[in-house]
Order: C-alpha cells, then sequence, then structure tokens
C-alpha cells in the first residue's frame, strides 16, 4: 500500500440487526472500494494490471491496492497467487529477490527485470492473479478496517465505506494520524447523549450518539487532521486530498445513509460523480 474492503421477513431481520454488525457486502463494498478508488487511483476501476515504479521509495507499484515491491504486500500477494497455482507459475522467478526485500524493506528494483510486464499479463489475463489481490486487499487493509466500524458497532454503509476510506489514508493503528487517532479523538468529543434522526444510536463513552451525529464529527476530524498532521512529511500530499473528506460530507448531506446500486460522491475535482455497483 502506498501511503502507509434478501429479505427473508420481518422479524428475522430485526433479529439480525440488533444482534450482528451491518457488515459491508455486495454491491455496499463494491461502492466504497470504487469511491476509494477514485482518490487513490483517480477512477473508479479496479486496476489489477496496473505497475509502475513511481519513485517514491517503494519499489514498483502495482495492482488493485498499490502493492509495493518495497513494503511486502506485493510479496504477500505473490505467496497468495503461489499457494492458487501450486507453486510454480511466472512469479516464481522472483521469489528469491522478494524474500530480501520483504527482509530489508528497500525499494530497490534490482532483480526485477520484467517484473511490471509479468504483473501486466497476469492482471489482465488470470483470474486466480486477480482473486489473489483482492483476497490480500481484504485481509490486510479491508478487513481491518471493517472489525474497527464493529468495535463502534456502525451500521450504516455510509460510516463503514468511511472507515474503510479513512483506514486506507492514514492507515491502521493508534498513533495521532492514523485511523485509531481519529476515531479515539471523536469518540472523547461526546459528553453526553446527542442525538438525531439515522435510526441508529452508538453507545460511545456511556452516551447514546447518533450514528450521523458521530460521522459527522468524525469527519470534521479527519479534516482538521488532513490539514494539520502531526507527520509534517504527509502534510503537502495530505492538504492536497481534502476532496475525500468533503466527498463523504456531501454523500452524508443527500442522506445517503444505505447503499444499494449506485450513490452519487464527488470526484477529485469536486464534481458530484455517479458510482455504479459492478460487480
Ligand atoms: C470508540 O468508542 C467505541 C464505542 O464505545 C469503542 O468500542 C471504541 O473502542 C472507541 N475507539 C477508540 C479508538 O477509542
Amino acid at each position: 500500500m502506498r501511503t502507509l474492503t434478501a429479505t427473508i421477513g420481518l422479524v428475522c431481520a430485526l433479529a439480525t440487526s440488533s444482534i450482528a454488525n451491518a457488515a459491508l457486502s455486495g454491491c455496499a463494498k463494491n461502492l466504497a472500494l470504487r469511491v476509494t478508488n477514485i482518490y487513490e487511483n483517480g477512477d473508479t476501476e479496479f486496476h489489477y494490471d496496473y505497475c509502475e515504479n513511481i519513485h517514491d521509495g517503494r519499489g514498483y507499484t502495482s495492482g488493485i491496492a498499490g502493492f509495493c515491491t518495497g513494503t511486502s504486500d506485493a510479496w504477500v500477494v505473490l505467496q497468495e497467487y503461489h499457494r492458487m497455482t501450486g507453486g510454480k507459475d511466472e512469479f516464481s522467478q522472483y521469489d528469491a529477490v522478494m524474500k530480501k526485500l520483504d527482509k530489508s524493506g528497500s525499494g530497490s528494483t534490482t532483480g526485477l527485470d520484467g517484473y511490471c510486464k509479468t504483473w501486466e499479463k497476469l492482471g489482465k489475463s488470470d483470474p486466480k492473479f486477480r482473486t489473489a489481490q483482492e483476497k490480500v486487499r481484504d485481509e490486510m487493509y479491508f478487513d481491518p478496517s471493517q472489525k474497527l466500524a464493529d468495535s463502534l458497532d456502525a451500521q450504516l454503509d455510509v460510516t463503514r465505506a468511511q472507515i474503510y476510506d479513512a483506514s486506507i489514508q492514514h492507515g491502521i493503528g493508534e498513533g495521532y494520524d492514523s485511523i485509531g487517532g481519529l476515531i479515539k479523538r471523536t469518540n472523547e468529543s461526546f459528553k453526553a447523549d446527542a442525538s438525531g434522526s439515522s435510526g441508529s444510536t452508538l453507545k460511545v463513552n456511556g452516551h447514546n450518539v447518533d450514528e450521523i451525529v458521530w460521522l459527522n464529527k468524525f469527519l470534521k476530524v479527519r479534516m482538521d487532521d488532513l490539514k494539520n498532521p502531526h507527520n509534517k512529511e504527509t502534510q503537502k500530499e495530505w492538504s492536497g486530498s481534502v476532496t475525500r473528506v468533503k466527498s463523504y460530507q456531501y454523500i452524508v448531506a443527500q442522506k445517503q445513509y444505505r447503499w444499494d446500486s449506485s450513490i452519487k460522491a464527488l470526484d477529485n475535482d469536486g464534481k458530484v460523480a455517479e458510482v455504479k455497483c459492478k460487480i
């Protein structure tokens, strides 16, 4: 990763929502991933076959989540792919070098001649390689973000998608600028019950807080952090990326709380764009 996924009757549906978390799945998950793609990759598509050295010190950046040879997540994808192919495939020739890079965390591309050609080819043509990328994206990035949403007991798609988007940019962790820091500061701002009309109430510090009231506060905390992060190295990059927070503020203002086949969000120019579920 460079910066740093049926109605069966009323009684049954009610019972489910009170005991289980409203995990993002199907089109709601597809939309969450696509909205974040706008801000990470410039469009809503999944670029399985992308591979490039963008000279950020992390080696080759590639695939649907910007997996890097210098940050170990590309190696996790290749290992997953090897498991699916039985171990001998077109990426095997890079295993020795990838293992070394995994240990050193180096952005060197020595010994990786043809790596991007192989990635592009298999990203276009091999369903197994695509599945391997999806699996690692979910395990390393999407699922951990949804665990955090579970810890809040968030029920609305918009909240769960926002926690994913913030996790991708801010990183999973407890530091001031990371998603844990943002959630902590949001939680701490509630000193009393805060009502609203979203239909979902969170328990925060013993207070009943409407989920959309919580989300609006979270978006404000995140916006403030993007403009003034503790890590000053990211300040320039982050101050230019406030559109993704404005986009979610727009989504909330339009009361798009539960997501179905499409939603309206803001693109990188701040223009309203329809994002459609395509599975
Ligand atoms: C925020 O509040 C929720 C609900 O009380 C809690 O489960 C979660 O751990 C809190 N998160 C942080 C980072 O403080």
